[in-house]
């Protein structure tokens, strides 16, 4: 199989003040392409720094993050911005829609930087957000929406432009149970239609689950690696043979009654489903402006650093946040403010 992301001894430690916090302690592993894993842990096991990493919006303090065959560890701050635009999803915990556009205009921001008509953009958007069950909510504002719709347009906003790879930390961590494993189907269901590799962050074990493959972190360490779907159906094996048994006999029982119940339970079932996804969207409090705008700062600030003069006025609006005091191995991170004397 296609390795897509490859970790390699990967450290990061944080110095705050005496302390030095172990964030990441020498993590290596691979993720092929197409699969989906999922990184569980505790609070504090350095998930989010691992995620962070691999998406470059972080310097490891040792160690090499691969993908595909670029060096992420090795990259300037442009070229991360234009490899995560080109390759990249991001799905958060707080959605981080930018409050003052709708849903439809949240949805086709990523597009603004495909060099594509604004026509064909909102097309895009639309259908995207078709896609999620979100047809009725196009022109909804975020906080004209509940927690789970407002998910499913971060969840449209991430996939909308294809990439290759989405990261997702704590995508349903908002949401409540029933939601949180609705939005957990649909986002498996887009990936698998389009052979996109997904890394997710959790600590929801049923949710980890829905996963190919399940890394367990502690203390900056990986403990495990586990294949939920193997073990799973090896458990399975037995009771299903069992339940085929009983399931022929009482249909040579009496054959046309056990179609008829199986056929009014699928059917209830689908419509449940269908219904559940549209009326079940969990509610949550209101985030605050500044949570949700503070991680868009980031997605926007690595797409607008160039062009679009209508992306950097939206910024413009949003609080500026500067969460750059982590203390690397290097501290030469100042060398970014270059002035122009002739
Ligand atoms: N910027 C930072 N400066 C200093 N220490 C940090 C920083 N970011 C994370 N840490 C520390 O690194 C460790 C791992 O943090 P991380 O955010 O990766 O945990 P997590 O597994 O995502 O936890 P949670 O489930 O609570 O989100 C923690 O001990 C945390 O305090
Ligand atoms: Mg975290």
């Amino acid at each position: 199989m296609d390795d897509v992301i490859t970790v390699k001894d990967l450290y990061k430690i944080y110095r705050i003040g005496e302390n030095r916090v172990r964030a990441l302690d020498g993590v290596s592993f691979t993720v092929h392409r197409g699969e989906f894993c999922a990184i569980v842990g505790a609070s504090g096991s350095g998930k989010s720094t691992l995620l962070n990493m691999m998406a470059g919006l972080e310097k490891p303090t040792k160690g090499e993050i691969i993908i595909g065959k670029d060096h992420i560890e090795k990259k300037s701050e442009n070229q991360l911005v234009r490899f995560r635009r080109r390759n990249v999803g991001f799905i958060f915990q707080s959605f981080n829609l930018l409050p003052t556009l709708n849903a439809l205009e949240n949805v086709a921001l990523p597009l603004t930087f495909q060099g594509m008509s604004k026509k064909r953009r909102l097309q895009k958007a639309e259908q995207m957000l078709k896609l999620v069950g979100l047809s009725t909510h196009m022109r909804h504002k975020p906080t004209q929406m509940s927690g789970g719709q407002q998910q499913r347009v971060g969840i449209a906003r991430a996939l909308v432009a294809g990439p290759k790879i989405i990261f997702a930390d704590e995508p349903t961590g908002n949401l409540d149970s029933v939601t949180s494993a609705e939005v957990m189907g649909l986002i498996k269901k887009i990936i698998r239609e389009h052979n996109q590799t997904l890394v997710m962050v959790t600590h929801d074990d049923h949710l980890a689950s829905f996963a190919d493959r399940i890394f367990r972190i502690r203390d900056g360490k990986i403990i495990s690696i586990t294949e939920p779907g193997k073990d799973a159906a090896a458990e399975n094996a037995d009771e299903t043979i069992d339940e085929n048994a009983g399931r022929m006999a009482d249909e040579t029982i009496d054959e046309n009654a056990g179609r008829m119940a199986d056929g009014t339970v699928d059917e209830n079932a689908g419509r449940m489903a269908d219904r559940s996804i549209d009326e079940n969207a969990g509610r949550m409090a209101d985030r605050s402006i500044d949570e949700i705008a503070d991680a868009a700062m980031e997605e926007i600030a690595s797409a607008g650093s160039d062009n679009s003069k209508e992306i950097r006025e939206t910024e413009s609006n949003v609080s500026d946040t500067e969460d750059g005091n982590d203390e690397g191995p290097k501290e030469d991170e100042t060398a970014n403010e270059k002035t122009d004397k002739k």
